[in-house]
């Protein structure tokens, strides 16, 4: 498979998994929260997906098209383990879906990154809260895996529910 259709796929599995987590949530109240603007993708799609909901956004830096950066009010600009305590004081438990997506292109990394940030985030998140997940945080305390919508091969993104 050439690096292009490993994306295509990739980003197909993302936007499938995170629909399936929006409307899994759909008839919640509490936030969101999105791991990683990037350059604003994702948080676009959770922005339209859910249309009046508050959406909280961690980054470390501001580097998104211009229209997809998040109102002051809704943004944790810093590093995740600095903003993190700081936004269980202002949101614990409080949250629904949560999407992390912080991934750094190398794979262990990565997996280290986001099963260190997993406690901190899960007590950002209601029971029942969902989490979309680009790396694997299986075997963990607080997540329970669910199973991925049709179509998208196990690996590829990973969908939890906070116990
Ligand atoms: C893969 S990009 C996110 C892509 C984005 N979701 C999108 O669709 O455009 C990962 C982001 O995670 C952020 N990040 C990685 N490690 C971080 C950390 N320790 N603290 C804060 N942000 C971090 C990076 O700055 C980067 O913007």
């Amino acid at each position: 498979m050439s690096r292009l259709d490993s994306m295509i796929r990739r980003l197909e599995a993302q936007r499938t998994t995170l629909n399936d987590a929006v409307a899994r949530v759909r008839d919640r109240d509490g936030v969101a929260l999105e791991f990683g603007l990037g350059n604003g993708r994702t948080y676009d799609h959770l922005r339209e997906a859910m249309a009046g909901r508050d959406i909280y956004v961690f980054d470390r830096q501001i580097a998104a098209h211009p229209d997809c950066i998040p109102p002051d009010d809704r943004l944790y600009l810093g590093d995740l383990f600095e903003t993190l305590p700081r936004a269980v004081a202002d949101l614990a438990g409080r949250a629904v879906l949560a999407h992390m997506d912080i991934g750094t292109g190398d794979k262990a990394e990565s997996v280290a990154l986001s099963r260190r940030a997993a406690p901190l985030v899960a007590q950002l998140l209601a029971p029942g809260g969902v989490v979309v997940s680009d790396q694997p945080l299986d075997g963990m305390a607080d997540f329970s895996p669910l199973p991925l919508p049709k179509g998208v091969k196990p690996g590829r993104i990973y969908l939890y529910e906070r116990i």
